[in-house]
């Protein structure tokens, strides 16, 4: 399956009407008047009901389709999986995904809310792929917490690791849930004896599994001390269902699981409750436990149960708001642009500005400071996207993410609030490892050029050097993966028509320049090196060795030779 695919759940919500429940239930329509409260407790009220999160995994471990069981669960879309109706899908994405499709990878994220049990989750969807792991860094920074979603046959693979590091740098609480049951593996001990020497977290199972593979016979919760009994579902898991539940005294169950599965899990029980880690809700908030669950999500089996435990366990977003306390009060509103979007709907070409919001209730037409800019902006046009889909949102509170439509307004980082004490710094810029001349191929199409070449900059998903010296201003592309380098080619000529070419340069270091700028200028590079300015006219040099790197710092002792410009940087983990 393809991630893409990650846009049927999305579409079946809107297609199923009437399924899904937009607004928390203090704010539904009432005798035809919206009902607002922005009282402080009502806001309170309403984080404590939000879970933020993001699930984390290598490809083909079940993200999609855990995603969709979420959805299924969550009362949001009422008829999951069902192949035909799935590739239906597939050909009606609009043509910005074709990319997607064909390199089998997710580019772009999306955020999805759904209701369960009297909470509101916002899931945010994760880039997939190795090169969009700035991406996928900034989208963690607006979740609270993360699922590892874990396949049972293969184990902790590559991008997990890459991951679980961004994760763990981020001190984000991680919740293990591991697929596949009903495919062997090398069984749960091995699993979470691989899930501490490879990741180094100790975890703590909140359920066990009975069997594996065709002798899957269901999981054993702990907390309730109740048998859940697998029953591959009619129809592959297209409905919610309910397990048969059966507590460890009944007189069925040994029939149930069969003499020698009913003796182990006796065995294992006891083996659990005194040789297991023990539960313990701090250290798992603060990253250094991880609940494991066992289930099955292609058959819905575990879904329901993990939700249960989830929404007990994971951090509301009041916890992120602890750190800011000091400075604002917690009907001041605030948040940050995550992530920045251009031509998300052809129809509309416009940018959108992601906002997690940290504090404070959010109002359509409010008017808030960007304190990077100083401006105050009236947001008018809020949205809430689904793949294509929109739909304006009146309200929305911590937890919550809101769209913007960002006529340049924005930048990635920004602060907005109506708080102008509060300051948020998580959303980190990347070093880049890798460089590119990009040059255009249709000189009468050189508006259209510079724009797509800001615009996609200003999304993070390239950052910009000039050569001044050179005679032709062609911008060279910095990214953290050369993939970026074919999504902007992709992305400039069906965004904005234009043809250009990559040329992929032989640099892998860069360093920013600070010192006397006349013997930075006078600094004579070589072959191996270049001398450039970054977008905001700061010098760097690129350079193709370390050891070249090593012999100019030593050269050019009274000039500081930086990783980054600033502490914003983040050097990408993994
Ligand atoms: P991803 O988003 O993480 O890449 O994974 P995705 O959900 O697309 O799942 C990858 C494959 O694993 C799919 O099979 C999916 O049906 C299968 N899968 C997901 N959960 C389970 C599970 O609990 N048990 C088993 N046995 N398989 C599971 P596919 O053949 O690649 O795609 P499709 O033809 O089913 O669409």
């Amino acid at each position: 399956m393809n991630p893409s695919d990650f846009a049927f759940p999305i579409r079946a919500r809107l297609a199923t009407k009437g399924s899904y429940v937009g607004q928390p239930p203090s704010h539904r329509c009432f005798g035809g008047q919206e009902r607002k409260d922005n009282s402080m407790s009502s806001i309170e009220t309403e984080a404590k009901r939000r879970r933020t999160f993001a699930i984390i995994s290598h490809p083909d471990a079940g993200k999609t389709t855990l995603t969709e069981k979420l959805l299924l669960y969550g009362g949001a879309i009422q008829l999951a999986g069902s192949v035909k109706a799935r590739r239906n899908q597939r050909t009606a994405t609009s043509d910005w995904m074709e990319l997607e499709k064909q390199r089998g990878i997710s580019i772009t994220s999306t955020v999805l809310q759904f209701e369960y049990k009297d909470h509101v989750l916002n899931l945010l969807d994760t880039p997939g792929h190795d090169d969009f792991s700035a991406d996928t860094y900034r989208t963690l920074t607006a979740a609270d917490s993360a699922v590892m979603l874990i396949d049972n046959a293969s184990g902790v693979e590559s991008q997990t690791r890459k991951l679980f590091a961004v994760c763990k740098q981020r001190g984000l609480p991680i919740f293990t849930f591991v697929n596949k049951l009903d495919n062997e593996g090398p069984g749960p001990l091995a699993i979470m004896a691989e899930i501490e020497d490879v990741l180094g977290i100790q975890s703590t199972p909140m359920n066990w599994p009975i069997g594996q593979g065709i002798d899957f016979k269901g999981v054993y919760d702990r907390a309730s001390q109740t048998v859940h009994l697998y029953e591959k579902s009619a129809g592959f898991g297209s409905n919610a269902i309910e397990a048969v539940k059966m507590t460890m005294d009944d007189p069925r169950l040994a029939s149930a699981l069969g003499e020698k599965l009913y003796n182990q899990l006796l065995e294992d029980v006891e083996l659990l409750d005194v040789a297991g880690e023990p539960f313990d809700l701090d250290r798992v908030l603060s990253g250094n436990l991880t609940p494991i669950f066992f289930g099955s999500a292609l058959t819905n089996f575990g879904v329901s149960l993990f939700l249960d435990h989830f929404l007990g366990i994971a951090p509301t977003p009041e916890l992120r708001l602890a750190k800011v306390k000091d400075v604002i009060k917690t009907d001041d509103f605030s948040g940050f642009v995550f992530k920045i979007q251009a031509n998300m709907d052809p129809n509309h070409r416009d940018r959108i500005a992601f906002v997690r919001i940290v504090s404070g209730m959010f109002e359509k037409d409010m008017e808030v400071l960007n304190r990077r800019s100083g401006k105050r902006l009236k947001l008018s046009r809020p949205q809430r996207l689904f793949a294509q889909e929109r739909e304006t949102v009146e309200l929305a509170y911590p937890g919550d993410i809101v769209g913007l439509t960002n006529p340049g307004a924005f930048m990635l980082g920004d602060t907005v609030t109506t708080n102008n004490k509060v300051l948020y710094s998580e959303v980190p810029e990347f070093v880049p490892e890798v460089f590119a001349r990009l040059s255009n191929q249709d000189i009468s199409k050189l508006k259209n050029f510079e724009k797509g070449v800001e615009q996609l900059c200003q999304e993070g998903l390239v950052q910009l050097f000039w050569n001044t010296k050179s005679l032709q201003r062609e911008p060279i592309l910095g990214a953290v993966g050369k993939l970026q380098f074919e999504v902007v080619q992709y992305r400039m000529l069906s965004e904005y028509g234009v043809k250009t070419h990559i040329e992929v340069m032989p640099y892998e270091i860069i360093r920013w320049l600070e010192g006397d700028m006349a013997e930075i200028k006078g600094i004579y590079w070589g072959s191996s090196a270049i001398g450039l300015e970054d977008n905001f006219g700061k010098p760097v040099a690129l350079f193709s060795t370390e050891w070249g790197c090593n012999y100019q710092t030593e050269q050019h002792p009274k000039i500081k030779f930086l990783r980054s410009p600033n502490e914003a940087f983040t050097e990408l983990a993994g």
